[in-house]
């Protein structure tokens, strides 16, 4: 009896046969798999595996068959403003509305929380402005979001997902445009809220290194089938990098950290005469 209580009050993300076809196609081909509230599941895979794809189809942007259950609820049958309450995507190629100011479009955010008159509260406005300061945002609010760097705007839009405050967040190479400091910045605070309130994530990642280092758990995709799952060490080995990405790579173990390096094909560099 207690078991099942236990078993009840931990939300699980189910994904079951999700099949997503674009140009007659199968992107992402009868994947199953399972996400705990408090898991961050890192998604990798090579370019046009299917990535994006499956985080579109779990955010409910791009249609697809299967189930996608959350605490036993299929997310397909939620009212958009419950579903904004439950998921938030950063997506790989975000669009800006032109003319608004990034303070405003932060607070878009929190549109699933406000009352009739759509007027935030001092509450979202402080919770709104500590996530602007936990971005290195607050030089920057006033300004428009179509005329900001690539990096400013990938950290407007994270800091749009996350005052969304949603239980599952779905991230989209969320630090393709992000310098280091920037890129451990924006997923350590991911990672604060995954531990702090149990947010579940998924991100797909470009990077191997920051998908090893921040994913509790691994997938990788191929051809829209996830050929290998589980902990970073198993899914991310010098022979799967080169079957799969055609990399040569050398995979460098601190304890449980990985960190994974291209590694040039021997030879002399020698300039041209
Ligand atoms: N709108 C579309 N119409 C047809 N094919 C698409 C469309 N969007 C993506 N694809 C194809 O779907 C496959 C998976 O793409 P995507 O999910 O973006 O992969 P990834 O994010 O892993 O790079 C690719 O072969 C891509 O060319
Ligand atoms: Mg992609």
């Amino acid at each position: 009896m207690e078991l099942s209580n236990v078993e009840e009050s931990s939300s699980v993300l189910n994904l079951e046969s999700v099949t997503v076809i674009l140009g007659g196609e199968k992107v992402v081909n009868s994947i199953s798999l399972s996400v705990e509230s408090g898991e961050w599941l890192s998604i990798i895979g090579p370019n046009g595996s299917g990535k994006s794809s499956l985080l579109r189809a779990i955010a409910g942007l791009v249609s697809s068959t299967g189930n996608i259950v959350f605490d036993s609820i299929d997310l397909s049958q939620l009212a958009p403003k419950q579903r904004a309450q439950t998921i938030s995507i950063v997506p790989q190629i975000p669009v800006v509305p032109p003319r608004v100011k990034v303070l405003d479009y932060i607070l878009l955010g929190r549109t699933p929380y406000l009352g009739r008159g759509f007027q935030p509260t001092k509450e979202d406005l402080t919770y709104v402005l500590s996530v602007v300061e936990n971005l290195d945002l607050e030089n920057v609010v006033e300004r428009y979001v179509t005329e900001m760097s690539g990096g400013e705007r990938q950290r407007v839009i994270i800091a749009r997902a996350l005052v969304q405050q949603p239980k599952i967040l779905l991230l989209d190479e969320p630090t393709t445009a992000l310098d280091l400091g920037h890129q451990q910045e924006v997923l350590e605070l991911v990672d604060k809220q995954r531990q702090d309130l149990g947010l579940t994530v998924i991100s797909a990642f470009h990077d191997l290194t920051l998908a090893s280092q921040y994913g509790t758990s691994m997938a990788l995709l191929v051809d829209g089938v996830v050929t290998n799952s589980g902990i970073a060490s198993e899914v991310i080995t010098e022979d799967s990098l080169k079957d799969i990405y055609g990399a040569k790579v050398s995979i460098y173990r601190d304890g449980e950290t990985l960190s994974v390096v291209p590694k040039r094909q021997e030879g002399p560099r020698t300039k041209l005469e």
